[in-house]
């Protein structure tokens, strides 16, 4: 029986969508069978994200009205045969979905795949209360700005009432911002939100430029990025790893990838 975990957070744009897919990416390199579900119904961009927008036939919709069978609906991964989608739909009223019904499917995933990552809506939705609803466990993304970490506290206070286990991931985290004061730091982020650190994820453009190709990040780039990704894996599988150290990227690969 597999486990499902919903990626979260208070402010949109923080990072669930590619936090998960680099996770769920990693996940399947290491051999885990990973299902990603784009919980965010009305404005899915998963499959954007994964360079699988043309493949996309069904949808969760479909397999809710017994249009198509959940296997049909499911996309392979362009690059790993453990990794897999089930799409969301653009047209769906959020509304009008049972969140009853997404928790029957997500159960079907589990007896299948070892994890099922349930991308949340952000904020306090429909997306956000079936996620939670669905999952096992809770990781939040946030942001060291104060803005992000309020909204990401209120988030986890709904949280605690459906799920125990809830971690904390931080994203876009810029240690030039943090020394000259301009954003919160990781200690007091975790100080004011008071659930464990899962880890962190260094600001990086190459992030967004991957994002943009449909390509996985962690495909290419054995950098600081992947460490990171790599740390939060292990202490999701329950190696207590230190969180790495932020190393800035030698000029001449800067000046390479510039070009
Ligand atoms: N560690 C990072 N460093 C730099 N940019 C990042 C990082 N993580 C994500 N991004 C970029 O931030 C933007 C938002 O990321 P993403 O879509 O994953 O956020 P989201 O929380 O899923 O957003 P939404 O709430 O709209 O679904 C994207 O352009 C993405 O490429
Ligand atoms: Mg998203």
């Amino acid at each position: 029986m597999g486990e499902a975990i919903a990626f979260t957070s208070g402010k949109g744009g923080v990072g669930k969508s590619s936090t998960l897919m680099n996770l769920g990416y990693m996940l399947s390199v290491k051999g885990y069978k990973v299902c990603l579900i784009d919980m965010d119904l009305g404005l899915k961009n998963l499959d954007i994200m994964m360079g699988l927008e043309n493949r996309v036939l069904y949808d969760v919709n479909d397999v809710m009205n017994s249009y198509c069978s959940l296997k049909q609906a499911l996309i392979k991964d362009k690059h790993n045969k453990n990794l897999f989608l089930l799409p969301a739909c653009k047209n769906i009223h959020i509304d009008g979905i049972k969140k009853e019904d997404i928790k029957k499917i997500v159960n079907l995933l589990k007896d299948d795949f070892d994890y099922v990552l349930l991308d949340s809506a952000a904020g306090l939705e429909a997306g956000f209360k079936n996620s939670l609803y669905c999952a096992d466990k809770v990781v939040v993304i946030a942001t060291l700005d104060y803005t992000s970490l309020q909204d990401c506290d209120r988030v986890i206070g709904l949280a605690m009432r459906e799920v125990n286990d809830i971690t904390l991931v931080l994203n876009k985290v810029n240690p030039k911002f943090i020394d000259r004061g301009v954003s919160v730091n990781i200690q007091e982020a975790i100080s004011y939100l008071s659930i464990p650190l899962l880890g962190v994820v260094y600001d990086d453009e190459e992030i967004v430029r991957y994002n943009n190709k449909g390509i996985p990040l962690l495909l290419n780039e054995k950098g600081m990025t992947y460490e990171c990704f790599e740390v939060i894996l292990k202490r999701m599988l329950g190696d207590e790893v230190g969180i790495p150290k932020f190393r800035q990227k030698s000029m001449i690969k800067r000046m390479f990838k510039q070009t």
